[in-house]
Protein backbone atom coordinates (compact mmCIF):
# COMPACT_ATOMS: atom_id res chain seq x y z
CA UNK A 1 0.00 0.00 0.00
CA UNK A 2 1.42 3.21 -0.97
CA UNK A 3 2.24 5.82 2.18
CA UNK A 4 1.26 8.89 0.23
CA UNK A 5 -0.75 11.26 2.12
CA UNK A 6 0.81 9.68 5.77
CA UNK A 7 1.93 12.20 7.19
CA UNK A 8 2.17 10.26 10.38
CA UNK A 9 4.90 8.96 9.20
CA UNK A 10 6.69 11.69 8.54
CA UNK A 11 6.07 13.40 11.93
CA UNK A 12 7.57 10.21 13.28
CA UNK A 13 10.72 10.36 10.90
CA UNK A 14 10.76 14.03 12.25
CA UNK A 15 10.80 13.14 15.37
CA UNK A 16 13.39 10.56 15.59
CA UNK A 17 16.33 13.12 14.00
CA UNK A 18 15.48 16.22 16.86
CA UNK A 19 17.84 14.68 19.16
CA UNK A 20 21.27 15.55 18.16
CA UNK A 21 23.90 15.95 21.09
CA UNK A 22 26.80 17.19 18.89
CA UNK A 23 24.81 19.97 17.49
CA UNK A 24 24.43 22.93 19.11
CA UNK A 25 22.29 22.47 22.76
CA UNK A 26 21.40 19.13 21.78
CA UNK A 27 18.83 19.31 19.65
CA UNK A 28 17.94 20.51 15.90
CA UNK A 29 14.55 21.40 16.81
CA UNK A 30 15.30 25.05 17.52
CA UNK A 31 16.24 25.39 14.04
CA UNK A 32 13.59 23.89 12.40
CA UNK A 33 11.27 25.94 13.99
CA UNK A 34 13.05 28.70 12.49
CA UNK A 35 13.01 27.02 9.22
CA UNK A 36 9.22 27.05 9.25
CA UNK A 37 8.83 30.99 10.65
CA UNK A 38 11.26 31.65 7.54
CA UNK A 39 9.34 29.97 4.76
CA UNK A 40 6.35 31.71 6.04
CA UNK A 41 6.99 35.28 7.22
CA UNK A 42 8.18 36.52 3.85
CA UNK A 43 4.11 36.91 3.27
CA UNK A 44 2.62 39.93 2.19
CA UNK A 45 -1.22 40.69 2.48
CA UNK A 46 -1.64 43.19 0.29
CA UNK A 47 0.16 41.16 -2.61
CA UNK A 48 -0.71 38.24 -1.35
CA UNK A 49 3.08 36.74 -2.13
CA UNK A 50 5.36 35.25 -0.54
CA UNK A 51 4.86 32.35 1.95
CA UNK A 52 5.24 28.96 2.56
CA UNK A 53 4.15 27.23 -0.39
CA UNK A 54 6.56 27.22 -3.13
CA UNK A 55 9.60 26.02 -0.96
CA UNK A 56 11.66 29.35 -2.17
CA UNK A 57 14.25 29.13 -0.09
CA UNK A 58 15.75 25.64 -2.05
CA UNK A 59 16.61 28.82 -4.53
CA UNK A 60 19.61 31.28 -4.34
CA UNK A 61 16.83 34.50 -4.71
CA UNK A 62 15.52 33.21 -1.61
CA UNK A 63 17.86 30.54 0.45
CA UNK A 64 20.58 33.18 -0.07
CA UNK A 65 19.16 36.13 1.72
CA UNK A 66 21.29 36.76 4.64
CA UNK A 67 18.24 36.41 7.02
CA UNK A 68 18.07 33.29 5.60
CA UNK A 69 22.05 32.28 7.00
CA UNK A 70 22.43 28.75 8.70
CA UNK A 71 19.20 27.76 7.63
CA UNK A 72 21.03 25.19 5.36
CA UNK A 73 21.74 23.45 7.85
CA UNK A 74 18.12 22.64 9.05
CA UNK A 75 17.34 21.57 5.44
CA UNK A 76 20.55 19.16 4.97
CA UNK A 77 18.72 18.19 8.68
CA UNK A 78 15.09 17.38 6.88
CA UNK A 79 16.95 15.72 3.44
CA UNK A 80 16.78 12.04 4.95
CA UNK A 81 12.69 12.53 5.76
CA UNK A 82 12.63 13.83 2.38
CA UNK A 83 14.36 10.71 0.98
CA UNK A 84 12.24 8.05 3.03
CA UNK A 85 8.73 9.87 1.82
CA UNK A 86 9.35 11.54 -1.75
CA UNK A 87 5.78 12.01 -2.07
CA UNK A 88 5.98 15.01 0.76
CA UNK A 89 6.17 18.52 -0.67
CA UNK A 90 9.67 20.45 1.30
CA UNK A 91 6.97 23.36 1.94
CA UNK A 92 4.55 20.74 3.79
CA UNK A 93 8.04 19.05 5.08
CA UNK A 94 9.49 22.69 6.58
CA UNK A 95 6.63 23.31 7.84
CA UNK A 96 5.13 20.38 9.77
CA UNK A 97 8.86 20.19 11.04
CA UNK A 98 8.57 23.27 12.97
CA UNK A 99 5.44 22.47 14.27
CA UNK A 100 6.56 18.82 15.14
CA UNK A 101 9.82 20.05 17.12
CA UNK A 102 7.35 22.89 19.09
CA UNK A 103 5.02 20.20 20.29
CA UNK A 104 8.20 17.53 21.05
CA UNK A 105 10.02 20.31 23.06
CA UNK A 106 7.45 20.68 25.14
CA UNK A 107 5.51 23.56 23.48
CA UNK A 108 1.84 23.24 22.65
CA UNK A 109 -0.61 21.21 19.63
CA UNK A 110 -0.21 23.61 16.54
CA UNK A 111 -2.85 22.26 14.18
CA UNK A 112 -0.85 21.98 10.99
CA UNK A 113 -3.09 20.96 7.55
CA UNK A 114 -1.01 19.78 4.64
CA UNK A 115 -1.04 20.55 0.97
CA UNK A 116 1.40 23.31 0.34
CA UNK A 117 3.18 23.13 -3.57
CA UNK A 118 6.56 22.96 -4.44
CA UNK A 119 5.11 24.65 -7.74
CA UNK A 120 7.58 27.88 -7.71
CA UNK A 121 5.00 30.73 -9.31
CA UNK A 122 7.51 33.53 -10.45
CA UNK A 123 4.98 36.05 -9.96
CA UNK A 124 4.38 34.82 -5.80
CA UNK A 125 8.46 35.02 -5.13
CA UNK A 126 9.16 37.28 -2.69
CA UNK A 127 11.89 40.32 -3.09
CA UNK A 128 14.80 39.94 -0.31
CA UNK A 129 14.28 42.11 2.70
CA UNK A 130 11.18 40.71 3.98
CA UNK A 131 12.29 38.72 7.28
CA UNK A 132 12.63 41.35 10.28
CA UNK A 133 15.74 42.31 10.96
CA UNK A 134 17.26 41.89 15.21
CA UNK A 135 19.14 45.05 15.01
CA UNK A 136 15.93 47.27 14.64
CA UNK A 137 13.14 48.67 16.71
CA UNK A 138 9.81 49.01 17.87
CA UNK A 139 8.36 50.39 14.03
CA UNK A 140 10.10 48.21 12.21
CA UNK A 141 8.51 45.30 14.22
CA UNK A 142 4.99 46.31 14.02
CA UNK A 143 5.45 47.00 10.09
CA UNK A 144 6.81 43.61 9.08
CA UNK A 145 4.59 41.44 11.11
CA UNK A 146 1.62 43.77 9.92
CA UNK A 147 2.09 43.31 6.74
CA UNK A 148 1.91 39.73 6.93
CA UNK A 149 -1.38 40.25 8.86
CA UNK A 150 -0.45 39.78 12.46
CA UNK A 151 -1.82 42.59 15.39
CA UNK A 152 0.30 43.32 18.57
CA UNK A 153 -1.06 40.15 20.56
CA UNK A 154 0.21 38.01 17.89
CA UNK A 155 3.69 39.49 17.19
CA UNK A 156 4.10 39.19 20.97
CA UNK A 157 2.71 35.55 21.26
CA UNK A 158 5.37 34.44 17.89
CA UNK A 159 8.36 36.07 19.50
CA UNK A 160 8.29 33.99 22.70
CA UNK A 161 10.06 31.53 19.85
CA UNK A 162 13.27 32.60 21.27
CA UNK A 163 12.46 30.95 24.18
CA UNK A 164 14.22 28.27 21.52
CA UNK A 165 17.27 27.86 20.64
CA UNK A 166 19.95 30.26 19.82
CA UNK A 167 22.29 33.16 17.81
CA UNK A 168 25.13 32.26 16.27
CA UNK A 169 28.10 34.83 15.51
CA UNK A 170 28.64 33.14 11.80
CA UNK A 171 24.75 33.50 10.86
CA UNK A 172 23.24 36.57 12.10
CA UNK A 173 26.13 38.53 13.69
CA UNK A 174 24.22 38.05 17.61
CA UNK A 175 25.70 35.61 19.66
CA UNK A 176 24.19 33.63 22.69
CA UNK A 177 20.66 32.49 23.98
CA UNK A 178 18.14 33.77 25.39
CA UNK A 179 17.33 31.65 28.13
CA UNK A 180 18.89 28.87 30.53
CA UNK A 181 16.97 26.12 28.72
CA UNK A 182 16.57 26.34 25.03
CA UNK A 183 15.39 22.97 24.10
CA UNK A 184 12.20 23.43 26.23
CA UNK A 185 9.24 25.33 24.97
CA UNK A 186 8.15 27.87 28.04
CA UNK A 187 7.46 31.38 28.84
CA UNK A 188 10.82 31.56 30.45
CA UNK A 189 11.78 34.13 27.54
CA UNK A 190 9.09 36.12 28.93
CA UNK A 191 9.46 36.08 32.41
CA UNK A 192 13.27 37.10 31.97
CA UNK A 193 12.57 39.69 29.62
CA UNK A 194 11.16 41.57 32.28
CA UNK A 195 12.40 40.31 35.46
CA UNK A 196 16.46 40.71 34.47
CA UNK A 197 18.18 43.79 33.69
CA UNK A 198 19.82 44.07 30.61
CA UNK A 199 22.39 45.84 29.79
CA UNK A 200 23.52 47.08 25.71
CA UNK A 201 26.96 45.49 24.98
CA UNK A 202 28.75 46.03 21.38
CA UNK A 203 30.42 42.46 20.14
CA UNK A 204 33.86 42.61 18.48
CA UNK A 205 31.95 42.47 15.30
CA UNK A 206 30.47 45.58 15.83
CA UNK A 207 26.79 44.14 16.40
CA UNK A 208 24.93 45.84 19.37
CA UNK A 209 22.68 43.21 21.96
CA UNK A 210 21.67 43.50 25.26
CA UNK A 211 23.32 40.98 27.68
CA UNK A 212 22.75 40.28 31.16
CA UNK A 213 25.49 38.23 33.43
CA UNK A 214 23.77 35.76 35.17
CA UNK A 215 27.03 35.39 37.99
CA UNK A 216 25.77 32.32 39.83
CA UNK A 217 25.91 30.39 36.35
CA UNK A 218 28.59 32.20 34.80
CA UNK A 219 26.56 31.83 31.55
CA UNK A 220 25.23 35.04 29.63
CA UNK A 221 21.87 35.42 28.36
CA UNK A 222 21.31 37.56 25.54
CA UNK A 223 18.27 39.60 23.91
CA UNK A 224 18.28 40.75 20.86
CA UNK A 225 17.64 44.92 20.01
CA UNK A 226 14.19 43.87 18.10
CA UNK A 227 13.12 41.63 21.49
CA UNK A 228 13.77 44.59 23.67
CA UNK A 229 11.23 46.43 21.60
CA UNK A 230 8.49 44.68 22.52
CA UNK A 231 9.27 45.83 26.43
CA UNK A 232 9.32 49.84 25.32
CA UNK A 233 6.07 50.04 23.35
CA UNK A 234 2.77 49.86 25.22
CA UNK A 235 0.94 47.72 23.25
CA UNK A 236 3.68 44.60 23.07
CA UNK A 237 4.35 45.36 26.29
CA UNK A 238 0.58 44.89 27.71
CA UNK A 239 1.15 41.18 25.94
CA UNK A 240 4.96 40.33 27.07
CA UNK A 241 3.59 41.39 31.32
CA UNK A 242 0.45 38.74 30.64
CA UNK A 243 2.86 35.89 28.94
CA UNK A 244 5.32 36.25 31.64
CA UNK A 245 3.03 35.63 34.39
CA UNK A 246 0.40 33.63 32.75
CA UNK A 247 1.84 30.41 30.94
CA UNK A 248 -0.98 28.61 29.03
CA UNK A 249 -2.40 32.20 27.94
CA UNK A 250 1.12 31.95 26.13
CA UNK A 251 0.93 28.43 25.00
CA UNK A 252 -2.61 28.78 23.85
CA UNK A 253 -2.02 32.29 21.69
CA UNK A 254 1.71 30.85 20.88
CA UNK A 255 -0.56 28.03 19.16
CA UNK A 256 -2.90 30.11 17.52
CA UNK A 257 -0.46 32.53 16.01
CA UNK A 258 1.82 29.86 14.82
CA UNK A 259 -0.83 27.65 12.90
CA UNK A 260 -1.74 31.00 11.26
CA UNK A 261 1.74 31.93 10.15
CA UNK A 262 2.35 28.47 8.32
CA UNK A 263 -0.84 29.03 6.61
CA UNK A 264 -0.55 32.79 4.87
CA UNK A 265 -0.91 32.42 1.92
CA UNK A 266 -2.68 29.17 1.42
CA UNK A 267 -5.59 29.22 0.13
CA UNK A 268 -7.99 25.99 1.08
CA UNK A 269 -11.96 25.65 0.41
CA UNK A 270 -14.58 24.39 2.77
CA UNK A 271 -12.91 20.91 3.01
CA UNK A 272 -9.49 22.06 3.98
CA UNK A 273 -8.11 21.12 0.50
CA UNK A 274 -5.46 23.86 -1.11
CA UNK A 275 -7.00 25.71 -3.91
CA UNK A 276 -3.53 27.43 -4.95
CA UNK A 277 -1.28 24.54 -4.94
CA UNK A 278 -1.00 22.26 -8.03
CA UNK A 279 -3.05 24.80 -10.81
CA UNK A 280 -0.67 27.65 -10.74
CA UNK A 281 -0.13 29.28 -13.82
CA UNK A 282 3.10 30.30 -14.89
CA UNK A 283 5.06 28.16 -12.20
CA UNK A 284 7.79 25.46 -12.50
CA UNK A 285 8.32 21.89 -10.50
CA UNK A 286 11.72 21.25 -9.28
C1 LIG B 1 16.81 32.86 16.01
C2 LIG B 1 15.72 37.41 14.75
C3 LIG B 1 11.02 36.43 15.28
C4 LIG B 1 12.10 31.79 15.96
C5 LIG B 1 16.91 34.16 15.61
C6 LIG B 1 18.15 34.85 15.37
C7 LIG B 1 17.85 36.13 15.02
C8 LIG B 1 16.43 36.25 15.04
C9 LIG B 1 18.83 37.23 14.68
C10 LIG B 1 19.53 34.21 15.47
C11 LIG B 1 19.87 33.46 14.18
C12 LIG B 1 21.23 32.81 14.27
O1 LIG B 1 22.22 33.54 14.45
O2 LIG B 1 21.30 31.58 14.13
C13 LIG B 1 14.36 37.55 14.85
C14 LIG B 1 13.66 38.81 14.72
C15 LIG B 1 12.34 38.53 14.88
C16 LIG B 1 12.22 37.10 15.11
C17 LIG B 1 14.32 40.14 14.43
C18 LIG B 1 11.16 39.46 14.89
C19 LIG B 1 11.23 40.74 15.17
C20 LIG B 1 10.91 35.07 15.37
C21 LIG B 1 9.68 34.34 15.28
C22 LIG B 1 9.98 33.02 15.45
C23 LIG B 1 11.41 32.94 15.68
C24 LIG B 1 8.32 34.96 14.99
C25 LIG B 1 9.06 31.84 15.42
C26 LIG B 1 7.78 31.89 15.70
C27 LIG B 1 13.47 31.71 16.13
C28 LIG B 1 14.16 30.51 16.61
C29 LIG B 1 15.52 30.83 16.62
C30 LIG B 1 15.63 32.21 16.17
C31 LIG B 1 13.51 29.20 17.03
C32 LIG B 1 16.68 29.94 17.06
C33 LIG B 1 17.31 29.29 15.85
C34 LIG B 1 18.48 28.41 16.19
O3 LIG B 1 18.66 28.02 17.35
O4 LIG B 1 19.22 28.07 15.25
N1 LIG B 1 15.87 35.04 15.40
N2 LIG B 1 13.47 36.55 15.09
N3 LIG B 1 11.94 34.20 15.60
N4 LIG B 1 14.37 32.70 15.92
FE1 LIG B 1 13.92 34.63 15.58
Amino acid sequence: MSERGNYEAIRKSILELLDQPEYDDGSVGPVLVRLAWHSAGTYDAETDTGGSNGAGMRYEAEGGDPANAGLQHARVFLEPVKAAHPWVTYSDLWTLAGCVAIEAMGGPKINWLPGRTDFVDDSKLPPRGRLPDGAKGVDHVRNVFTRMGFNDQEIVALSGAHNLGRCHTDRSGFEGKWVHSPTRFSNQYFRLLTRLEWKPKKLNNGVLQFVHVDEDLDEGLMMLPTDMALLSDPGFKEWVLLYADDKAAFYADFANAFAKLMELGIQRDAQGKVVNSDNLKGGYHS
